[in-house]
């Protein structure tokens, strides 16, 4: 399991946070997905002569568009607006404040953050799977979790190709720390990070 390699489970008072403002966790969910095909294509747009990642990261963005997609219409069908303005996510700008400077390292750094910024994505999607009790619902969060699960290894395929394996290594279980001090320091709420 993908979620395995984060080094914090997410809190069990998370879920309970999530089902008492599920609408609002719709809408940060939806802001999410929008999020993650824009950083997918920030890639093409950032390293555009990384022929390596081109392919993967077009294919990747195509993902999660549609599951904003699939997310909108859930949020159309319960009569809601996106909001003007996305929730502040203190959660990912405290991973990004730790990516170094440097082509070279920045690049990987990217890669490596946005894998486990995935990684957790699964996690907490397969936790709502579980909690809810619409079944509807429930299905549709345990397609999208079974989909996220594969994308923590796109962003890892691609740093392999670029980097030594024990260049990956490193700096995977340095910003592995990184992501569980966020992760414990983010206050719970409905938003899914
Ligand atoms: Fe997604
Ligand atoms: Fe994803």
């Amino acid at each position: 399991m993908v979620r395995d390699i984060l080094l914090t489970k997410t809190s069990k008072d998370w879920a309970s946070a999530v089902l008492k403002d599920f609408d609002l966790f719709l809408l940060d969910h939806a802001a999410c997905e929008r999020k993650a095909a824009a950083l997918a294509m920030s890639f093409v747009v950032k390293y555009p002569d990384r022929s390596k990642l081109i392919l993967p990261m077009v294919s990747l963005a195509r993902e999660e568009l549609l599951h904003f997609n699939q997310v909108y219409r859930i949020l159309e069908k319960k009569n809601l607006t996106l909001p003007p303005k996305d929730y502040k996510d203190s959660y990912v700008n405290d991973i990004i404040s730790q990516l170094r400077h440097g082509r070279d390292e920045r690049f990987l750094d990217r890669l490596i953050t946005s894998a486990m910024i995935e990684a957790r994505g699964h996690e907490r999607l397969h936790i709502i799977a579980e909690a809810i009790e619409d079944e509807q619902l429930s299905t549709f969060y345990k397609r999208l979790a079974k989909e996220e699960e594969g994308h923590y290894k796109v962003f890892i395929n691609i740093a392999r190709q670029y980097f030594d394996d024990d260049v990956v290594e490193k700096r995977q279980d340095e910003l592995l720390l990184v992501e569980k001090e966020a992760c414990e320091k983010t206050p719970i709420t409905f938003k899914l990070h």
